[in-house]
C-alpha cells in the first residue's frame, strides 16, 4: 500500500516540477520588475511632495518679502530702490523675483534645484528659451493654477522629478510694478494671473538604483529559498522512491527465485514419478499375470474357495494399481511437457463412433442408452486422435459409471459460433454437488472412495482429460446438477477446425 503511495508521490513530484519552476520564474520576474518600479514610484511621490512643499515655502517667503520689505521701500521716499541690479547698486534691495533667481543660483549644485521662468521675460532675459517641460508646465498651470505639474525624466543620465507650481499675482504690489515697469514685456496683468513658473527638480537617481538593487536581492533570496525547499522536497521524495524501488526489486527477486525453485521441484517430481511408475509396472505385471492364472485355475483349480477369492482380489487390485500407475505416468509426461501430440486431420463423427464402440459393452451391461448426434458437413478436426479418443472414452466411461440402470448418455458434437469444435457428453445420472465441481478435476479427487469400488477408476481420469485438452489448446468444462445429471464439454480452439473434410453421411442414433 505504502509502496503505491510512494510511487504516486514521486510521480506527483515530477509532474509538479514544471509548475514549480514556472511559478518560481513568475515570482522572480514580478520581484525583478515590480520592486524597482514600486521603489521608484514611491521615491517619485516623496520627491514631488517635498518639492511642492519647498516651492510653496519659497513663494510664501517671497510674498512676505514683497509685502513687508519691497512694498515699504517702494512707498517710502527714502533713497533705497528695488532693482535686479541690487548686487552692484549700493542703495538697491532685490526685486521679489531676484530673491527667487538668487536662491536658484545658490542651490545650483544641490540635489534640489530651483528655476523661475515664464514666456514673458524682462528685457535682460529675452534670450531665454523654455524647454518642452517648461512650455508644458506653463500651459498646464495657466489652466490649472492650483495643481502642480510633475514629470519624472532623465536629465544628463540622472533620474529627476520636476515639479512646477504657479506663481500668481497675489497682491496689488505685483500688478502695479509689472504694469508700470519700463522694461516689463506685458502690461495688462490682473490680480490672480499666473505670472510665472517656479520649478523644483529633485534628483532621485540613488533611490531608483536602490530599488533595482532591492529587487535583485529579493529575487536572489527568493530563488535560493524556493530552490532549497524544492531540493529538500525532491530529496525526500527520491530517497523514499529509492527505498520503495529497492524493496520492490528484492521482492521481485524473491518471487522469481521462488518460482524457479517451484518449477525445478515440479519438474523433479514429474521425472521421479515417471521413473517410479516405470519401475513399478514390471513387478505389477507379474502380480497381475500370476494372480490371473491362480484365480482362473489355469494350472489346476484351487481347492479352497477362499484362496480363489483372494487370488481374484489380488488380480483386481493389481489391475487397479496398474491403471493408477499408467494414469500417473500420463500426467507426469504431460506435466513434464514430454508428451507430444502427433496430429492429423480427422473426421469427428468417425472418432466419436470409435469411442462409443469401446464403451458399449459397459453401457449394455447397465442397460444404458447411448445416443450420438453429429451434424452433417462438420469440418475436420486437427488433433492427436489417440489422445482425443482417450479423453472421449474416459468421459463416456464416467458418464456410464455414474448413471443408474436404464438411464441414458448423450454424445453430441457441433461447431459453435466461433468456429470451434465442441463435443459434449451428458448423462441423466446422479450428478455432482456444486461444492465438488471445482475439485473434481484436481488430481486424486474423486467422489467416493476408489478402494470401495476399484473398477470406478483412479480419480486421475478427469485431470488427464483436462491436461490433454489444454495440450490441444482447448478446454474441458463440467456442469452438473445433483439428481439431474452431468454434462462434460470439451472445446477445441478455432484454429484446429479444418474445413472441407466432411463426410455427408447419416446421423445415426445408436442404441
Ligand atoms: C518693484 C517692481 C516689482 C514688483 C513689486 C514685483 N515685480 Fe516681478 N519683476 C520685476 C522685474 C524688474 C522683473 C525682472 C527681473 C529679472 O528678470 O531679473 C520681475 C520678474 C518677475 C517674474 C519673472 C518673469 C520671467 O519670465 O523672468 C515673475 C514671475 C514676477 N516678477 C512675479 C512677480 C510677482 C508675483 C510679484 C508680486 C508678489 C512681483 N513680481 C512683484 C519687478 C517687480
Amino acid at each position: 500500500m505504502s509502496d503505491i503511495v510512494d510511487k504516486k508521490t514521486k510521480n506527483l513530484a515530477l509532474q509538479l516540477l514544471p509548475m514549480q519552476l514556472l511559478s518560481v520564474v513568475i515570482v522572480a520576474l514580478l520581484a525583478w520588475f515590480f520592486v524597482p518600479y514600486y521603489v521608484e514610484k514611491s521615491a517619485e511621490e516623496q520627491a514631488a511632495l517635498a518639492a511642492e512643499q519647498v516651492a510653496r515655502n519659497f513663494l510664501t517667503l517671497r510674498t512676505y518679502y514683497t509685502d513687508n520689505v519691497v512694498n515699504k521701500v517702494l512707498n517710502s521716499d527714502g533713497n533705497l530702490i528695488v532693482d535686479h541690479g541690487h548686487k552692484t547698486i549700493a542703495n538697491a534691495i532685490p526685486l521679489p523675483a531676484s530673491l527667487i533667481f538668487d536662491m536658484g543660483e545658490l542651490l545650483k549644485d544641490s540635489q534640489v534645484q530651483l528655476k523661475f521662468y515664464s514666456p514673458f521675460p524682462f528685457e535682460n532675459r529675452k534670450d531665454r528659451q523654455l524647454d518642452a517641460y517648461g512650455q508644458a508646465a506653463w500651459l498646464a498651470l495657466t489652466q490649472n493654477p492650483n495643481t502642480p505639474y510633475v514629470q519624472h525624466t532623465k536629465m544628463n543620465g540622472q533620474e529627476v522629478v520636476r515639479l512646477a507650481v504657479a506663481d500668481r499675482m497675489t497682491s496689488q504690489v505685483c500688478i502695479d510694478c509689472h504694469n508700470s515697469h519700463p522694461l516689463s514685456p506685458k502690461k495688462d496683468w490682473h490680480l490672480g494671473d499666473v505670472r510665472g513658473v517656479l520649478e523644483i527638480s529633485s534628483n532621485i537617481s540613488s533611490q531608483v538604483s536602490k530599488g533595482h538593487k532591492l529587487g535583485l536581492y529579493i529575487v536572489i533570496g527568493f530563488v535560493v529559498l524556493i530552490g532549497g525547499m524544492m531540493a529538500m522536497s525532491f530529496r525526500i521524495t527520491f530517497v523514499e522512491f529509492d527505498k520503495w524501488s529497492n524493496a520492490r526489486k528484492i521482492h521481485e527477486r524473491e518471487l522469481s527465485d521462488a518460482s524457479m525453485k517451484a518449477n525445478a521441484a515440479s519438474k523433479a517430481k514429474s521425472v521421479f514419478l515417471a521413473n517410479m511408475s516405470h519401475e513399478l509396472r514390471t513387478p505389477l505385471n507379474a502380480i497381475i499375470g500370476y494372480s490371473e492364472i491362480l484365480s482362473k485355475g489355469i494350472l489346476g483349480k484351487l481347492n479352497n474357495a477362499k484362496h480363489e477369492e483372494y487370488a481374484l482380489d489380488i488380480y483386481n487390485c493389481g489391475n487397479h494399481l496398474l491403471n493408477l500407475i499408467n494414469d500417473i505416468l500420463d500426467i507426469s509426461k504431460i506435466e513434464a511437457k514430454k508428451e507430444e501430440l502427433s496430429e492429423r486431420i480427422i473426421e469427428v463423427r468417425l472418432m466419436m463412433e470409435t469411442s462409443l464402440q469401446r464403451v458399449r459393452p459397459l453401457a449394455d451391461q447397465k442397460g444404458i442408452t447411448l445416443s450420438i448426434d453429429v451434424p452433417d458437413h462438420l469440418p475436420g478436426l486437427l488433433c492427436d486422435e489417440r489422445r482425443v479418443v482417450q479423453v472421449l472414452i474416459n468421459l463416456l466411461n464416467n458418464a456410464i459409471k455414474f448413471t443408474n440402470m436404464g438411464g441414458h448418455v448423450d454424445f453430441t458434437s457441433e461447431l459453435d459460433g466461433a468456429g470451434r469444435h465442441v463435443v459434449k457428453v451428458s448423462d441423466n445420472g446422479r450428478g455432482i454437488a456444486q461444492e465438488h465441481l471445482s475439485r473434481i478435476i484436481m488430481p486424486f479427487e474423486q467422489i467416493g472412495d476408489a478402494f470401495d469400488s476399484p473398477q470406478e477408476g483412479t480419480g486421475l481420469g478427469l485431470t488427464i482429460c483436462k491436461s490433454l485438452m489444454k495440450l490441444h489448446g482447448g478446454d474441458l468444462e463440467i456442469s452438473s446438477e445433483l439428481g439431474t445429471g452431468t454434462t462434460v464439454t470439451v472445446t477445441f480452439p478455432p484454429e484446429r477446425t479444418v474445413p472441407d473434410t466432411t463426410d455427408p453421411g447419416q446421423n445415426p442414433t445408436l442404441a
